[in-house]
């Protein structure tokens, strides 16, 4: 069978790599694909081959040309654009919603109303679309909030307030200053939770629902609680997307799984299937993320839905999958995920964001992501990884003369597996020591920098 996987970063890179491992998968299509992916041993082996095609018509004659069996979207905004409805039009079998069911992800607005009509647990919100109207709300409130995008922002759209000036302030730079583009068109402001962040998975076949009972703890901020000079300069609400994470998450039990999916899974699989009267009655074909809290007294609450993989939740859930992903996705375009019964292996993955740090500018020096950072920073290290680590390449690029070279904020994901989760800390932290990005403008020194804590319990704020 033949798998093409449309997408370019880290999480795309790992459902390629998931769907090379399928004992029914000879070949897979990662397009329009990543430059590290010829750096990793499985690139070397060439099962995993990319094709830089981004114009969809070309990915779907690509498809007929080649008798792609099956075609796996990982991120929201191709997703937006259409391309699998352009797929399936061609009779090309897809994971992942058509374009009108993005809407989940791409307009808060209308999630939430849904979410408050079937009595889904959320925290209170209001949306506005004058950023005046706005600031007048959060100074007389008298709680601490969120103000959300209301459309994508690839997992970064939301600015945690610690007080009103922040959130006013929040609001000026998505609505005026409009940092998310036309997202910011519209914003929702919500009450700020504060618990334990969970993000959940399903996949759907427009008939059936597959809760993966397996749940990761992801962290968002940009840095360790104890770096207080970094919070002290940056703030400490920044939404980075994931700096990391870990699976199982510490309070994964079947008690708290089977709430999940009764108090919130249920009723909204329910309601997008058949609930035609809220904009819903969708045959809906592929993954739902619910990002949820749970507060110090057992409260669930759904604080967004994205209509694909967490990133960088897949990276590890995908380790710790045993069954077959290609069975998985054709029973999703089959409509036979009653089917599938998922298995999990016994070890723990960690995942370690690299990311860029404080790099020399032309003029002045570059903070840093998630603040303004450099780029064109030559990887070195990579032949030093031990057998048995995954890596997971995102915003990098192949440069002539040095190689690879980092070309984004979250260069790669360093991936560890062990028996205990201390065993897989310990081992993604000491791979993740073998790696530099190197600072062309300062000496060569080592301008990569990451989070020490990632594994570690962390109380967020949703
Ligand atoms: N890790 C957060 C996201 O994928 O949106």
């Amino acid at each position: 069978m033949k798998v093409l996987v449309y997408g370019t970063g880290g999480r795309d890179h790992s459902l390629a790599d998931k769907y090379g491992d399928s004992q029914h998968v000879e070949n897979v299509h990662f397009v329009p694909g990543n430059a590290g992916v010829s750096y990793t041993l499985k690139g070397k082996r060439k099962l995993i081959e990319c094709i830089d095609i981004r114009d969809f018509s070309e990915v779907a004659k690509f498809c007929l040309e080649n008798k792609v069996d099956l075609v796996d979207v990982g991120s929201e905004n191709p997703l937006e654009e259409g391309l699998v409805d352009i797929l399936n039009k061609r009779g090309i079998r897809t994971i992942g919603p058509k374009s009108e069911y993005v809407r989940l992800e791409s307009d808060r607005e209308f999630t939430d109303n849904i979410l408050r009509e079937i009595g889904v647990p959320k925290p209170e919100y209001r949306v506005f679309e004058d950023p005046e109207k706005a600031k007048e709300y959060v100074r007389n409130i008298g709680y601490q909030v969120f103000v959300k995008a209301n459309g994508l922002a690839a997992g970064k759209g939301a600015i945690g307030c610690d007080d009103v000036m922040q959130a006013e302030s929040a609001i000026d730079r998505i609505m005026v200053e409009k940092i998310f583009g036309r997202s910011g068109d519209k914003v929702v402001i919500e009450e700020r939770k504060y618990g334990t962040e969970i993000s959940f998975f399903v996949y759907l076949d427009g008939e059936h629902a597959l809760p993966l009972k397996m749940f990761v703890q992801d962290h968002k901020r940009a840095f360790d609680p104890d770096d207080e000079e970094s919070i002290r300069q940056f703030g400490g609400n920044l939404n980075t997307g994931g700096t990391g994470c870990y699976v199982p998450h510490k309070l994964v039990t079947p008690w708290l799984v089977n709430r999940i999916i009764r108090e919130i899974v249920n009723p909204t699989v329910n309601a997008i299937y058949n609930r035609g009267d809220l904009g819903l009655g969708w045959d809906y074909k592929g993954v739902l993320y619910f990002g949820l809290n749970l507060d110090p007294y057992n409260n669930l609450e759904v604080f967004e839905i994205n209509v694909r993989h967490g990133d960088p939740e897949w990276e590890v859930l995908c380790r710790k999958l045993s069954t077959d992903l290609f069975e998985i996705g054709m029973a999703v375009w089959e409509g036979k995920l009653d089917q599938i019964n998922p298995v999990w292996n016994n070890q723990y993955y960690v995942d370690v964001v690299a990311m860029e740090g404080r790099s020399k500018a032309s003029k002045g020096w570059n903070k840093g992501y998630p603040g303004r950072y450099g780029k064109g920073h030559e990887i070195t290290g990579l032949d030093k990884i031990e057998r048995g680590i995954a890596i997971y390449f995102s915003g990098v690029r192949e440069d002539s003369e040095k190689g690879l070279v980092t070309d984004g904020g979250r260069g790669l994901h360093i991936i560890a597996g062990d028996r205990t989760l201390e065993g897989a800390k310990e081992k993604v932290y000491r791979n993740i020591g073998y790696l530099s990005f190197l600072d062309h403008n300062n000496s060569n020194k080592n301008c990569m920098r990451y989070r020490n804590t990632i594994g570690a319990e962390e109380r967020e704020s949703s």
